[in-house]
This record gives C-alpha cells, sequence and structure tokens, in this order.
C-alpha cells in the first residue's frame, strides 16, 4: 500500500532547480512540465504542507509568464482584427523544464491549464498568505486573467489533447481560476469575469447537459471521466447537483474497467485502460459528497497498482492492439507519473480528513 509519505516524495525528488516538474522523468515525450499537471501537483504540495516546493513551482510559472507575455497581447490584438491564430501562436500547455516552447509537433493551445494554475495559486494563498511569491504573481496573474477572459470560448484542444472544442472540463477550469482570482484583478477585468462566470454556468447548464448526463464537448458529445471536475475541486456545481450526480452515476456505468475509471470509451491511448489521476479523482469526488465508503474503494484501488513505490499513468493491457501500437511508438506506459501521485496525494490527505 502506497503512503502519503512516499507520493510526496516522488513529487519532491523530480522537481528540478527550476521548479518545474516533469509530467514523467523516465517517459521521453512527458519530460515537459504541463501546467495542468504541474498545478495539481503544487496544490497536493500545498495541501501537504510542503509550502516551497509550491512556491517555487509558482514562480516557475509566474516566469514562464512573463517570459512569453508579448505573445498574450500580439493574439489578442489578432483576435481584435479578426484575423486567423495559429494554435502555436497561442499560450502553450507545455514547457520544457527551464520554461521554454517545446520545438517538437504538438497541440499546443490548451486553455484549462492556465486556468488551473490560476485555482491552485488561489488555494495556495488561502493556506500561505504571507508567502512572496504571491506578490510576485500579481502580473502574471493579470496576464493569465486577460488572455482566458479575451479566449475563454475559443475552441481549443481537451485535456486529453486530442479534440478540438469548447469543452467542459477546460470551462470548468477557466471558470475556477478567475473566479478564485477576481479580488486580484483590475476593475476592467473583474467586471468582465462577472459577467464570464454565470455565462459559463448557463452554457454548461443549457448546452452540455445532454439526455442524462453531461458531456465533454458539442461536437461528439462524449461522456468522459474529466466532467468531475465540474463539481471537484473546480465548483461550478455542488457535487451533490442533481445533473453532477447523475453524470457520475453514468461514469461509474460506462467508464469502470476492473474498479478504476477510464477516461472515456473507445480511448485507444495506450490500450485506453483505466487512469489512476481519474480514479483518485472519483474518490475525492466521494469524499466532497462524503461517502466515506466509495472514497476508501476508489483510494484503495489506487493504492493497490503501485508497483516498486511508484504509480504508472494507467492499467494496460498487454494485449490490446492498441497497446502495442503505443508500445511500439513510445515504450512503456509512463511511470511514475507525477500526477497520479498527487491525486493519490489530494486523495489520502481529504479521505483521513473525513475522520
Ligand atoms: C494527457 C494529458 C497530460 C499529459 C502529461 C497526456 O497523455 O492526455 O492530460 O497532461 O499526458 O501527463
Amino acid at each position: 500500500m502506497l503512503s502519503e509519505k512516499v507520493s510526496k516524495e516522488v513529487l519532491l525528488k523530480y522537481q528540478t532547480d527550476s521548479g518545474a516538474f516533469p509530467a514523467s522523468p523516465n517517459f521521453e515525450h512527458y519530460r515537459y512540465c504541463w501546467l495542468r499537471d504541474g498545478s495539481f501537483i503544487a496544490y497536493a504540495l500545498t495541501l501537504a504542507g510542503e509550502e516551497i516546493a509550491a512556491q517555487r513551482f509558482f514562480q516557475w510559472v509566474n516566469e514562464v509568464i512573463l517570459e512569453h507575455q508579448e505573445k498574450v497581447f500580439a493574439v489578442i490584438t489578432l483576435a481584435n482584427q479578426g484575423k486567423e491564430i495559429h494554435p502555436d501562436a497561442m499560450l502553450h500547455t507545455r514547457y520544457t523544464l527551464e520554461g521554454r516552447e517545446g520545438s517538437e509537433p504538438w497541440g499546443n493551445f490548451q486553455l484549462d491549464g492556465y486556468g488551473t494554475y490560476l485555482w491552485a495559486l488561489a488555494e495556495f494563498a488561502k493556506r500561505y498568505p504571507e508567502n512572496e511569491v504571491l506578490l510576485e504573481s500579481e502580473m502574471p496573474v493579470s496576464i493569465t486573467a486577460e488572455y482566458l477572459i479575451r479566449f475563454w470560448h475559443t475552441p481549443c484542444l481537451d485535456c486529453w489533447e486530442e479534440t478540438e472544442g469548447i469543452h467542459a472540463a477546460t470551462l470548468a477550469a477557466v471558470y475556477a481560476g478567475l473566479k478564485k482570482q477576481i479580488s486580484h484583478l483590475n476593475g476592467i477585468q473583474a467586471k468582465q469575469v462577472q459577467r464570464i462566470l454565470p455565462a459559463i454556468i448557463e452554457k454548461l447548464e443549457r448546452e452540455y447537459f445532454f439526455g442524462s448526463h453531461f458531456i465533454a464537448n458539442l461536437n461528439d458529445k462524449k461522456l468522459d471521466a474529466s466532467l468531475l471536475w465540474l463539481a471537484v475541486p473546480f465548483a461550478v456545481f455542488p457535487p451533490d447537483h442533481p445533473y453532477i450526480t447523475a453524470t457520475v452515476d453514468k461514469l461509474e456505468h460506462l467508464l469502470l474497467e476492473r474498479g478504476g475509471l477510464k477516461r472515456y470509451k473507445n480511448d485507444t491511448y495506450y490500450g485506453g485502460g483505466a487512469w489512476l489521476p481519474l480514479t483518485a479523482w472519483l474518490g475525492w469526488y466521494y469524499v466532497k459528497l462524503g461517502d466515506r465508503q466509495k472514497a476508501r474503494y476508489y483510494l484503495h484501488w489506487v493504492e493497490s497498482k503501485t508497483i516498486d513505490g511508484e504509480l504508472p499513468e494507467q492499467i494496460v493491457d498487454k494485449k490490446s492492439p492498441h497497446y502495442r501500437y503505443w508500445f511500439e511508438r513510445w515504450g512503456e506506459v509512463a511511470k511514475p507519473l507525477l500526477w497520479s501521485h498527487a491525486m493519490h496525494l489530494i486523495l489520502k490527505i481529504e479521505y483521513n480528513r473525513m475522520f
């Protein structure tokens, strides 16, 4: 069984001198720092009392944003002129550990990580209000907010970096980030955010609750585990909201595989098995709902997948042709995946707090 201590140590061990976290240190294509993974890692370390490690991550993000700020103003100008914008001209979803843009082709335009960064920084500020990174963050927060205010309804890639559209989970991340930072924004930005927040809720309720559950996007209308984010942690809806409980019900009926949660049906990446971060997420959802039994079940499921003190990204079926395809291209599935350890740490801490 995996302890809180071990997950924390894995995260601390792989944080680089720059403050960045590689998504996975042993998997070539994941030797970048994603804002999405990194912000959840920083949140886990915030909960675990690792103030300095979380601070160093936020300092890294702040520098990255300041370094690339002219891109924000350039794309806003282009958008205002009605000109087409190449996705690579937008802020990237991941950077090298030194904070540079990657050079290999990648689906770089994804908005959710920027919302998640704003959210995680606000959570850090709640616990460590005196930390010096908060003053240093004023400018990067304002630039990020300006970017999200202008582009929140622009189609981009989803959090799985596969599907283009306006995604429910991305909207949730943007919602939480802007909402939590509203008191740090200038008057004009705060007014804009006050209009955007109810617009996001309304859009989700009106367009994304389809049939009997929320859908990930309006194009393929799929059920996707990232829909959990609408409730936890981004709190667009409470965990016991009927639309949320109906969606979680469907997730458990349709996307559980031998006890763990898949991203979506017919996922082919490494055979599309159950994902460790998402199964921990489901446990976290049940903590927020107050269901100890289910929270414990998913926590134990995640912990039972530990190999040599490390958690992978997903549980693979080595016989699947899709697994073999990816194995031949990129090797074994990522392990340790730092995001898996972060979600384990969050769930473990939150679960223990229930008693
Ligand atoms: C996932 C992303 C994740 C990245 C790094 C990708 O395969 O789809 O959600 O941010 O890996 O962990």
